[in-house]
């Protein structure tokens, strides 16, 4: 069998995006957690190519760093397109950089997220299999307007593409539109690039030209018809949302379909890098963003946001946010926590009502089931923390650290002033304000209330009734 001649794409994401009026570079605006150029860049990865060249604008800099943070700019070209003459000039740049590669090159826009790693293998397949010197992706839309038209020839064969500010009234009610995601010959696509000029309606060097005059050369152009829902391009914010939502729905629908219980996709907003095993249940307005995990039989939200975090197996999570940490099997989590970087928790842990954790680990079955700060501790299996306790970690210079541990009992509203250390089955009195070390079994009990006779009803004494004049409250 004949090798098969080599592969690459090219990824036109230089342009400006005037029509979302921001100041950041089009594609490297989010959708479903990650920049758009993000989606196309991990859409293209399964395809086997030789190389994948990002044409950016002079900010390279920040596309680059947006696609490092996603975890996507691995084994990436980058190319400059010095001034944003046009998706000719973008791909030309793009070829350029390709130097003598000699195959297929793939051509998509760096702002439509939607496209999938099925449909361009299908696209490149139907060039290498037809031998034509380019294959196009269409599409039908009710609503084509904004879009390049594809003019048909007999069959499939496409005879020219028009933009829409430079099209007939006849062309524009032509629906069948171009995607700008193309399969070409790279030599062929080379030889055309120098013909294309500027001489339309906005005075760009469009890619599209690049149809016509390889008909002009005697080339056969191939059309493949794909979904819609597959190549929306972001041009303004309202499409970015349209482009979000569709991201969501189809994610939604690959995780139920591997088992996940999603109760309510249309409130459920899962980034395309998370990862949740079957039998997980997500409950309705829930975010799941970031690196996340959610391990088997986990049961996160209602209204929980997590990210970049590990949900144990079992695990469960109730309106809650916690990023960056990780759950053990069967620990649970709120309702109402905040559950800060560097969290881990152990199996059977807990971390109850109106609890913020930051840079904590608690080990098995510990628990603080209401209303506690927890900072830069470390504590042990089996411990219980009462309500009200904090550890006072911050002591305005510097963050000190507090050591629980294994099976030592805190008592309601103590202040574990760090650095300090709570030794095994220690315990400590309601009100305790701990400032040192407390050894193995001992307890530490603080300063408890004086008791003053007679002294109780002050406000009957002051001649006001609880509930009385409003004006008398506590002062
Ligand atoms: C383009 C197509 C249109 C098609 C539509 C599909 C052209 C002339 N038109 O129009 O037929 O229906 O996409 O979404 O190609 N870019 C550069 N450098 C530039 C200009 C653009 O890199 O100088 C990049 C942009 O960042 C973007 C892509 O090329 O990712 C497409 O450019 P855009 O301006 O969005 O083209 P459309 O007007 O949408
Ligand atoms: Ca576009």
């Amino acid at each position: 069998m004949a090798r098969r001649r080599p592969r690459a794409a090219v990824i036109l994401a230089a342009g400006e995006g005037k029509r979302l009026k921001s100041s950041r570079p089009k594609v490297l605006h989010r959708a479903a957690g990650r920049p758009l150029l993000g989606h196309v860049v991990a859409a293209l990865r399964p395809l086997d190519l030789a190389d994948i060249v990002v044409v950016a604008s002079p900010r390279v800099e920040e596309v680059k760093a947006d696609l490092e943070a996603a975890g996507l700019a691995e084994g990436l070209s980058f190319a400059i397109q010095p001034r944003p003459l046009g998706t000719g000039d973008a791909a030309s740049a793009g070829l350029a950089s390709l130097g003598d590669f000699d195959g297929t090159v793939i051509v998509t826009p760096g702002d439509s997220p939607l496209l999938s790693s099925d449909t361009l293998s299908r696209l490149l397949e139907l060039r290498e299999s037809s031998g034509a010197p380019a294959a196009v992706l269409t599409a039908s839309l009710d609503d084509p307007s904004g879009y390049g038209r594809v003019v048909r020839g007999n069959g499939s064969v496409i005879e020219r593409i028009v933009e829409e500010r430079d099209a007939s009234p006849e062309e524009r009610d032509i629906r069948e539109i171009n995607a700008s995601v193309y399969a070409f010959d790279s030599s062929a696509l080379s030889e055309a690039l120098r013909e294309v000029s500027d001489d339309n309606a906005q005075n760009e060097i469009y890619l599209t030209d690049v149809v016509q005059i390889l008909r002009s050369h005697g080339g056969e152009v191939l059309a493949l018809e794909t979904d819609p829902l597959e190549i929306v391009g972001v041009n303004d914010r309202a499409q970015l949302a349209e482009a979000a939502r569709l991201l969501r729905e189809r994610t939604c629908r690959r995780w139920l379909d591997a088992g996940v219980s999603i109760v309510d996709p249309s409130t459920t907003y899962i980034d395309a890098s998370v990862e949740i095993e079957p039998d997980a249940t997500i409950l309705p307005f829930t975010f799941l963003e970031g690196r996340t995990v959610v391990r088997s039989g986990a049961e996160v939200g209602p209204q929980s946001r997590i990210v970049d975090s590990e949900i144990g197996p079992g695990a469960i999570v109730t309106f809650a946010v916690v990023r960056d940490s990780r759950l053990g099997e069967g620990s649970s989590v709120g309702p109402f926590a905040s559950i800060r970087p560097g969290t881990t928790l152990g199996p059977g842990a807990r971390l109850g009502t109106f609890v913020e954790s930051k840079n904590t680990s608690l080990g098995r079955d510990s628990k603080a089931n209401h209303l506690a700060y927890l900072g830069d501790a470390d504590i042990g299996s089996g411990v219980n923390v009462g309500a009200g306790t904090i550890t006072c970690n911050w002591d305005g210079v510097d963050k000190n650290k507090t050591v629980i541990d294994d099976d030592a009992y805190i008592s309601s509203d103590t202040m574990l002033v760090a650095p300090v250390r709570i030794g095994k089955r220690a315990a400590t009195g309601a009100g305790a304000v701990v400032r040192d070390d407390v050894p193995d079994d001992a307890l530490a009990v603080g300063m408890p209330a004086r008791i003053l006779e007679g002294k109780g009803d002050r406000m009957k004494k002051r001649g006001g009734a609880p509930g009385g004049d409003p004006s008398d409250g506590p002062e």
